[in-house]
């Protein structure tokens, strides 16, 4: 159970036997998580990739993470976004549709944009919709090993990934990158993204490579020009930003998402998210109606912001939303002789 995978395999192997007889149903379950399960022989055996996980010569660490992958709640994401990723699916999906015109579909992506904006669910989502697993090359890793050792490492990750259909995400290569202040690696890291896309060339167009950055300028131009896709991933705004809280929420409280869109505006997802979910929690905790403890945290995260922008909060959801004006004023302390005054000046 202390991450000794092999030890609770023949423990499960073992139960499967003992429960044989007493209970076949309860035994077959467990063969049938050990099928399923990875396995240091096969470790994606339910997707037929034969090959052994590629380990790190050194330190017999392995080179990547495999996320199993189960229903994938969709992004939200604003139009061109979603259109893009629509159309990096469907290439594979239909790719003889695209071999017939002689084309074929575009094997590396870039997703670039800020924390917490939906770059590695994307990735995950689009990893689900093809029905493939979603290998993450571990950075870390790969770039522990000593220097000479990096190449090697990522044609196994590569010869792993070509193996069978699957997505290879490159996540957060700026963090490796910041993390160590050591010119002499981030040159390494560079190198290693160019290895990894020259190898890419011959790749089978089965598999997808997926590269998320927060700061697209890390990478030289001669990267930019490999990737067949650059899709932006954008802070969201009110519309999305509705649709997440809807979504987090699972309340239908129309009024207090209003008053969110408006105190989270120029939040990220996962910050909105993480709102959210500290607001239920305390719900929980405290007993109180989800509704009211978002509304308390609201108000207060509110009461931090300087008065010009309550001013403008509160003109906003007269202007945006259903409420009323007496509620406006009640949820932002926003007397209504200023809203009045406010609302012909404007
Ligand atoms: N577009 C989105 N729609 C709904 N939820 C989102 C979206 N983007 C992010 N989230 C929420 O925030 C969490 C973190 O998002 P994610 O890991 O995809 O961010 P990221 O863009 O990869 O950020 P980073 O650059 O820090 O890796 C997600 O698990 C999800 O709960
Ligand atoms: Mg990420």
């Amino acid at each position: 159970m202390a991450g000794r995978q092999q030890d609770v395999q023949t423990l499960v192997q073992r139960l499967a036997r003992r429960y044989q007889r007493s209970n076949s149903g309860l035994a077959e379950d467990l063969r049938g998580l050990l099928r399923s399960a990875p396995h240091l022989d096969a470790p994606m055996r339910e997707h037929g990739n034969a090959a052994p996980v590629p380990l790190d010569g050194d330190s017999r660490q392995s080179l990547i993470r495999t996320d199993h992958l189960g229903p994938v709640t969709p992004p939200v994401l604003t139009r061109p976004v979603r259109a893009q990723l629509e159309q990096l699916r469907d290439e594979h999906r239909l790719q003889d549709r695209l071999r017939e015109a002689g084309l074929t579909p575009s094997r590396a992506g870039l997703f670039v944009g800020p924390p917490g904006v939906g770059k590695t669910l994307a990735a995950r989502w689009l990893a689900n919709e093809l029905k493939v697993p979603l290998l993450v090359l571990d950075l870390a890793t790969v770039m522990s090993s000593y220097l000479g050792r990096t190449g090697s490492n990522i044609r196994k990750v590569l010869d792993y990934a070509k193996a069978s259909p699957s997505v290879l995400l490159l996540d957060e290569l700026d963090t490796v990158a910041k993390r160590r202040d050591d010119e002499a690696e981030v040159g390494e890291l560079k190198r290693l993204v160019t290895v990894l896309l020259q190898e890419i060339d011959d790749w089978p167009a089965s598999s997808l490579l997926l590269a998320a950055t927060n700061h697209g300028d890390l990478l030289d131009p001669a990267v930019w020009r490999r990737f067949d896709v650059i899709i932006n991933f954008p802070l969201p705004g009110p519309a999305e930003l509705e649709e997440a809280l809807m979504q987090y929420c699972g309340d239908e409280n129309t009024e207090v998402i209003d008053f969110l869109v408006q105190v989270l505006a120029g939040y990220s997802f996962a910050d909105a998210e993480r709102f959210v979910m500290t607001a239920k929690r305390k719900a929980v905790l405290s007993g109180e109606r989800l509704f009211d403890t978002l509304l308390a945290s609201a108000q207060e995260h509110f009461r931090t912001m300087d008065h010009a922008d309550r001013l403008q909060i509160a003109l906003d959801l007269m202007q945006d939303s259903e409420l009323s004006q007496r509620r406006v004023s009640e949820l932002t302390g926003v007397s209504r002789d200023t809203l009045r005054r406010r609302q012909r000046d404007r």
